[in-house]
């Protein structure tokens, strides 16, 4: 059997696709998975087991755990798909992944509140700013921020738990300031239980991420950012099992005289006309 002239019947099958995006996509697929099956010589054993894969990574999904999403980001795709979306403006700050670990809603805090509120760690101070690319304060801007706690864990992670723990809502003031104690992140492991720890052990790769702390930052007239800042030092910043590590995010938790860390971070924004301008 011809197996180009194979690939070639199956992506001309989607010539009459209405929705001419729908088409591209679906073309390109079958062109690249095609190609993979050759290049590798996928034998009918491995293709069942990719398949039996596929099937426990969509079984281990439910309401609180997506492990396809685990899969994307431990293959590079959920990264490769927020590279391919960054904004082009040089000055602002770079995003990565979301991870899984978000909750809408979390509690509102007050600049300077602890949003700890009982997550074991080490307490910390984090302020900063956040602006545009002409340096105007941004005021009022939604800042979102989550983090795990001195054991890896999220507080949707723990069972019994009935309040949010490490993870709050704030709005940046008029001078596009903000300010809140918290605990200093530590690393841990991405859930190792299911498919994709299979895949990790089997390729000798480490589940542990280095220690980072969660914003996503919303405002009027803005680009939604979604990023991490990463703690200095960490001895898995380079190899991150998702790829979200970018050496502009790596920031110091600086210990100050009271033995508290300090972490200032300022974060730029890209306004939402200047990024259509540009494109
Ligand atoms: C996280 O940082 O929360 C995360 C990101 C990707 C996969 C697992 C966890
Ligand atoms: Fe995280």
């Amino acid at each position: 059997m011809d197996t180009d002239a194979l690939t070639d019947e199956v992506a001309s099958r989607f010539a009459d696709t209405p929705d001419a995006r729908l088409k591209e996509i679906m073309t390109a697929l079958v062109r690249h998975l095609h190609a993979f099956a050759r290049e590798v010589r996928l034998g009918e054993d491995e293709w069942f087991r990719g398949i039996d894969f596929l099937t426990r990574t969509g079984q281990a999904c439910d309401a609180k755990r997506q492990e396809f999403i685990l899969l994307s980001d431990v293959l590079g795709l959920s990264m490769q798909t927020v590279a391919i979306n960054a904004g082009r403006a040089a000055d602002c700050t770079e995003s990565t992944v979301f991870g899984p670990f978000h909750v809408p809603g979390a509690p509102h805090a007050e600049h300077g509140d602890d949003i700890a509120r009982g997550a074991r760690g080490s307490p910390c101070v984090v302020r900063g700013r956040v602006r545009g690319t002409r340096g105007e304060a941004v005021q009022g801007a939604t800042i979102d921020v989550w983090q795990a706690d001195d054991d890896g864990l999220y507080d949707v992670q723990k069972t019994g738990l009935d309040h949010a723990q490490a993870r709050a809502v704030l709005h940046s003031r008029d001078d596009g300031s903000f300010e809140f104690r918290s605990i200093v992140p530590q690393p841990y492991p991405i859930p190792t239980d299911g498919p994709v720890g299979e895949l990790l052990a089997a390729t000798r790769r480490s589940a542990w991420r280095p220690a980072h702390l969660h914003f996503m930052i919303q405002a009027e007239g803005y680009e939604r950012l979604i990023t991490h800042v990463f703690r200095r030092g960490d001895p898995h910043l380079h190899d991150d099992p998702v790829f979200g590590v970018r050496r502009s995010l790596v920031a110091d938790w600086a210990v100050q005289p009271d033995g508290t860390a300090r972490l200032d971070f300022d974060f730029v924004l890209q306004q939402t006309t200047s990024r259509d301008l540009g494109a």
